[in-house]
């Protein structure tokens, strides 16, 4: 289904093709006007006359529907776009009942809820899923399929920097066709689709969130890739794999969960081949992070809370954990040094942008009081305004870290199991 709208004009008319296409057969498009609110968003309102298989009976339909729509419209059917998907996925596994004592509990592992890092730490995999379970159906909504941030070239989209960011660990990695790739901590697995088709490989997608493998496994079979990748759920910290089982490894914006970098990176190793590397994207605090800052340790514990983090390491503590975990490191450097166009962009309030809308201030906006409708009238469980106001606090947080330079998303590196890891 195509809309023909002019794009991006507040207020333009367009006539909605799927009453067209259903006039053919059985029903007739009486009338139809739509209003295109902003980009991604419509009112439509419509009179259809539809007949009976036999022709003889009439009835007509006077409707009027909000269509949440993408520039592409199979993407649109891939992906949990509108509103009631976010209200129906919002909770992951978590019965929807407990949607709110979830929340409380998750909450109460942070620093503003009086958490501790030890406690959080400890309890990483109840604290990780949680998080998972009550925001991926935002995720999805806001960002689409994959979730990571990207360096960015003016004139880029998003979306566009996005595969770019994905591209350049599969050509860092040096992917080759019929490779057996990792992808550690896959999320619905919007990477592992890409990289997968980009270079012929076969991904494994490692995520130890059962909702978000359910979306991944059904992305997979839409898009066809179900054949050649595949996930496994289990935790990265004991991977389920034996040694020296793939050809790369790569982590996009994961392993930051990790609550000790070492044991991480060490269960990388073991599964890498002698002579393979490991790419990363992971989350750090730069050298300008002060510990003794308050305001910088504001802006850590949101980006925390926010982001299901244990801990936020330091660039140079990850790059230590590489070696001490057995890997030569090939390459590393902070991404977001140089990106012609700010990570954070995105979430920035003074931004606009109508092909990120539901990122924007305004987007965010909207969804707030989307959400707190759906929770009033029972189609989000309660607690769900409580998620959204979490997120809200990390898009804050995560601004005022990429503005200060105390945190980047982008610490990129490459590391190589060498050929003999007799340490
Ligand atoms: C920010 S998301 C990134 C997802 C994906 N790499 C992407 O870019 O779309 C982090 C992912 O790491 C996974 N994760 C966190 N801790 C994990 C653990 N201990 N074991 C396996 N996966 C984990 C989460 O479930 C989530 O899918």
């Amino acid at each position: 289904m195509v809309f023909l709208f002019a794009k991006s004009f507040v207020g333009m008319l367009f006539v909605e093709e799927r009453s067209l296409r259903r006039s053919l057969s059985s029903s007739e498009l009486t009338a139809c006007v739509g209003l295109v609110f902003v980009e991604g968003v419509a009112l439509v309102g419509g009179l259809e006359r539809v007949d009976d298989w036999r022709g003889t009976k009439r009835s007509y339909f006077l409707y009027l529907e909000v269509v949440f729509f993408l520039e592409d419209w199979e993407l649109l059917e891939m992906s949990k776009a509108g509103a009631l998907d976010l209200a129906s996925g919002l909770g992951g596994k978590i019965e929807k009942d407990d949607v709110l004592s979830a929340v409380d509990k998750y909450e109460k592992y942070h620093v503003c809820y009086g958490g501790d890092e030890e406690e959080r730490k400890a309890n990483y995999t109840d604290m990780v899923n949680k998080y998972y379970d009550l925001v991926t159906s935002f995720y999805e909504y806001g960002w689409g399929e994959s979730f990571h941030f990207a360096p960015r070239w003016k004139g880029e989209s998003l979306r566009e920097s996005i595969k770019r960011h994905e591209h350049f660990l599969a050509l860092q990695l040096g992917l080759k066709p019929k490779q057996k790739v990792l992808d550690v901590g896959c999320g619905i697995g919007g990477p592992l689709r890409e990289i997968a088709r980009f270079s012929s490989t076969s991904v494994t997608g490692l995520n130890n969130n059962e909702y978000q493998i359910s979306r991944g496994k059904a992305l997979n079979s839409i898009v066809g890739v179900d054949q050649t990748c595949n996930f496994v759920k289990a935790d990265f910290m004991k991977m389920p794999f034996p040694d020296n089982t793939f050809d790369a490894v790569y982590a996009i914006e994961a392993t930051c969960h990790a609550p000790d970098a070492v044991g991480c990176y060490k269960e990388i190793f073991r599964v890498l081949k002698p002579g393979q590397c490991f790419a990363a994207y992971e989350w750090c605090m730069t050298d300008s992070f002060d510990p003794n800052n308050q305001e910088h340790q504001k802006i850590k514990g949101e980006i925390e809370i926010g982001d299901g983090l244990p801990d936020i390491r330091l660039t140079r503590q990850c790059l230590e954990a590489l070696k001490m975990a057995g890997f030569e490191v090939i390459r590393e450097k902070d991404l977001a040094v140089g990106s012609p166009v700010p990570w954070y962009l995105p979430l920035d309030k003074s931004h606009f942008s109508l092909s990120s809308f539901r990122l924007t201030a305004m987007g965010r906006f909207i969804t707030k009081n989307m959400v707190m409708a759906l929770e009033y009238v029972g189609l989000a469980p309660k607690g769900s305004q409580r998620v959204q106001l979490f997120l809200e606090q990390a898009a804050e947080g995560l601004v005022a870290g990429g503005k200060k330079e105390i945190f980047t998303p982008l610490y990129f590196f490459l590391a190589r199991k060498p050929q003999s890891d007799v340490l």
